[in-house]
């Protein structure tokens, strides 16, 4: 059994190298289950998905099957997914509107708030003896909504969700936000896109949270141009990109340095689809003057734990569930503008999917580096060897415009791998929340390491 000791042992932060069983062991991947995905805060979908009354969505909490619904009277709720009478897998459907889901084993069936509603028999085979109202389906107990995006966690304690999410806000407000800066106005395509790779799950946050490295292995996708205008991957400005992280939270992305709405220009882009990139055009026109003088957070990130994001070149949500210590089933969620014209929405979904999920051919590199290395660190001698994480270590600076944030002054450095996997320490350590959340100091905690100020002792 892994111990609170063990972790310790595990992720070395100071030191920059991380053991390879936390990414293949099977008591690793067990203990996860219990402090990561029963606590943290984990996206489950968005408004846009139940838009009416009655509408449902089936997701995932880690392993556990949830029902996202909205209720007749318009409310938000989330359900496990599995009858209170003998555990049935309830619904069946991915998706769909109904007031009423009957299980398919004997027919219990519970309303969209979760109450059990009927029970075959209740007069005759119960004695009108059974107390429905203590059989309702189990409830995600914490549940929120940011810019339309819905979180859970199954920890009735949990912290509240802005203070969980913190200052990375405003970079998953860029993939939530309409193009033209009104806030809150993402659409999820219909189809959300669902396979299954033989990787650990971890793989995937710690990529989009900032490897930027690891693009060297995009080489064949930049050469065949799948770009919106015809070249490279993406019609995009990276210079003077770097990471950020929030090491007290362990979320963090790629993004521009200091730069302001007024100050940022968008290289061209869809010059292929005149009508796309006039949207755009015009939408980043919009968005300079109604935000002028806030940050451009412009970029990807990662969430702690498993909710990764890209803003626009794909704008899409990638969620990796975990179903094993060596296997992942990631759902990928592409976002529009939800007043845009069909036919950007169509030249969208059709160049978001070019370019991720199982067919994408930016994913399928990412899936094929991911699924390998969980292979090649898995045998005997393999997963007694560690990971490094050394690049750009003892670099990092404060941000200071920005609370709690660090940034590496670099787009190449692996601090913001190691500040999610700090972060997964603090929970596999079974931390209370005010621990957690910083509002208790923990004796011996060792800060995240940063850049010595000029002239400070070494
Ligand atoms: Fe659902 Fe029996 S398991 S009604
Ligand atoms: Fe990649």
């Amino acid at each position: 059994m892994i111990t609170k000791e063990d972790v310790r042992d595990l992720v070395d932060v100071p030191g920059g190298t991380v053991s390879r069983k936390v990414f293949v062991d099977e008591e690793v991947y067990a203990r996860e289950q219990e402090h990561i995905f029963r606590r943290a805060w984990l996206f489950l979908g968005h408004e846009s998905q139940i838009p009416a009354p009655n509408d449902y969505y089936v997701t995932r909490m880690g392993e556990d099957e949830v029902i996202l619904t909205r209720t007749g009277d318009g409310r938000i709720c989330a359900f496990l997914n599995s009858c209170t009478h003998r555990g049935m897998k309830l619904c069946r459907y991915d998706q769909g509107n109904t007031r009423v889901f009957t299980c398919p084993y004997h027919a219990w069936s519970f309303a969209t708030d979760g109450c059990l509603h009927g029970v075959p028999g209740f007069a005759e085979r119960y004695h009108e003896q059974l107390d429905k109202s203590q059989w309702g389906l189990a409830r995600v107990p914490s549940l929120s909504v940011y810019a339309g995006s819905i979180w859970g966690s199954w920890d009735p304690d949990a912290p509240p969700l802005e203070d969980y999410l913190g200052g990375m806000r405003m970079w998953l407000d860029f993939a939530l936000d309409y193009r033209d800066g009104r806030p809150n106005g993402a659409l999820v395509l219909a189809g959300v896109q669902k396979w299954r790779t033989r990787c650990n799950w971890k793989f995937a946050p710690t990529n989009f949270i900032g490897d930027v490295a690891h693009v060297v292995s995009h080489r064949s996708v930049d050469m065949v141009g799948i770009g919106p205008s015809g070249q490279g991957r993406r019609d995009r400005k990276v210079e003077g990109a770097s990471v950020f992280g929030w090491p007290d939270l362990g979320h963090g992305g790629t993004g521009w340095v200091g730069a302001r709405e007024e100050d940022y220009v968008q290289p061209p882009s869809f010059g292929q689809f005149p009508a796309v990139a006039e949207y755009f055009r015009k939408a980043r026109a919009e968005r300079r003057e109604r935000r002028r003088g806030e940050f451009h957070f412009q970029g990807k990130g990662t969430i702690f734990p498993n909710m990764s994001f890209h803003e626009e070149q794909p704008r899409t949500v990638i969620v990796a569930h975990p179903v094993g210590a060596h296997e992942t089933e990631f759902w990928r969620y592409y976002l529009v503008d939800r007043d845009a014209p069909d036919e950007v929405k169509d030249v969208l979904r059709r160049y978001f999917m070019s370019y991720s999920g199982p067919a994408g051919l930016t994913e399928q590199d990412d899936l094929e580096n991911w699924s390998a290395a969980t292979t090649a660190s898995r045998s005997p001698v393999a997963r007694l060897q560690r990971f490094n994480y050394q690049m750009g270590l003892g670099h990092s600076m404060p941000y200071a415009d920005v609370p709690g944030c660090v940034w590496a002054g670099q787009l190449h450095s692996e601090q913001n791998q190691l500040i999610w996997l700090k972060r997964w320490a603090e929970f596999m350590e079974g931390r209370s929340w005010d621990e957690l959340m910083h509002r208790v100091a923990i004796p011996g905690d060792v800060p995240f390491p940063l850049a010595q100020p000029v002239g400070a002792p070494a």
